[in-house]
């Protein structure tokens, strides 16, 4: 017998970050954070599971995955079968959208994915609350993308796994946007993964990050509730760059910037200067992102054509929680 879930889920950008954990196993995270699920940027997984299969099969684009991508797959699918009592093998296909040249394929986009259609597969029908809970133990970030528009993953309780879940802070259907500039699209050298654990074993300034991190998040759940869109990136762009202040201070330190990020940080700073109210954040990666008003993303494209090719600038509007591709 085979049974089959198909779901679609974008991937999010956190504007108050992520960057450690209290718990490694169960991915519980050592502050609150809070993001917004981007449009451009989604991964379409289909799981079937298939009782006349031996083991997990997982391709992604098209191209099967060796045993050490699988394993993952299958420990991931493994939180299911387990609730659900079953041991069916699954064969999971996954499909990363992101436009030509960005590269900006994310896990946060891959495991919200698998786990919307794994849910439909096993007939669990999860809520979307539980089924973040579930996300977030592929990938933290994955947590905040079963929902679109801007999201709180509220860090939750002790050891409660169920406790720290995603929550919708609003649509951001109010002229936002965000734009993305495509620095290096290289695979990272080091992981989110070892570069948060390394932060917390050795950075001195790590428990001032989770102090931080805590308020900025306060601030900007009233600054989206009244709509303070200086407020908002004003308190996005600190955040970022106190996370990678925090990260400087490792030991051996880390970075992710690139000459072109520096540029890029200094370009949007420029346009700011010009009026455009618009505010950087950058994950771990040398990557830009631009958070702006959705009626000026043309205008600073326009401006970031100076100093950019066109590949590397992707405008992005805000993009919706996961959805149910119509399965068999
Ligand atoms: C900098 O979610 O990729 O993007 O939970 O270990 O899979 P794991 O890490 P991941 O880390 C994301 C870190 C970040 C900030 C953020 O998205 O909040």
């Amino acid at each position: 017998m085979k049974s089959t879930g198909r779901c679609r889920a974008h991937t999010n950008i956190a504007l108050i970050k992520y960057w450690g954990k209290r718990n490694e196993e169960l991915f519980l995270p050592m502050n609150s954070s809070l993001s917004l699920t981007l449009d451009a940027f989604y991964t379409d997984t289909e799981v079937v599971l298939d009782d006349d299969l031996d083991s997990d099969e997982f391709y992604l684009d098209n191209t099967k995955q060796g045993d050490k991508e699988t394993q993952k797959i299958t420990e991931f699918l493994n939180l299911f079968r387990n609730l659900a009592n079953i041991e069916t093998k699954a064969c999971v296909k996954s499909y990363n959208h992101v436009p030509t040249a960005a590269g900006l394929a994310s896990s946060a986009s891959a495991f919200s994915a698998l786990a919307g259609a794994m849910n439909q597969a096993v007939g669990l029908n999860l809520d979307l609350k539980t089924l973040s809970t579930f996300a977030r133990q592929g990938s933290g970030s994955a947590t905040r993308s079963v929902y679109g528009g801007f999201v709180e993953w509220s860090m939750g309780e002790d050891d409660k796994s169920s406790t720290s879940h995603a929550v919708p802070v609003d649509d951001a259907k109010w002229d936002i946007g965000m734009v993305v500039i495509a620095v290096n699209t290289g695979r990272k050298k080091l992981s989110s993964r070892v570069g948060m654990k390394q932060t917390i074993e050795t950075s001195p300034f790590y428990s001032s990050w989770v102090e931080t991190a805590t308020s900025d998040l306060t601030k900007m759940k009233e600054a989206i509730k009244g709509h303070d869109f200086i407020t908002l990136g004003e308190i996005t762009e600190s955040n970022g760059m106190k996370m990678h202040a925090t990260m400087l201070g490792a030991f051996p330190p880390i970075s992710y910037w690139e000459p072109d990020s520096v540029k890029a940080i200094q370009k949007v700073k420029e346009i700011r200067e010009t009026g455009i109210p618009c505010y950087v954040t950058m994950d771990a990666g040398p990557n830009v992102k631009v958070l702006c008003q959705q009626s000026d993303m043309k205008k600073i494209e326009e401006l970031l054509l100076e100093d950019f090719n066109r590949e590397q600038i992707i405008p992005s509007t805000v993009g919706e929680g996961i959805k149910l591709l119509n399965a068999s």
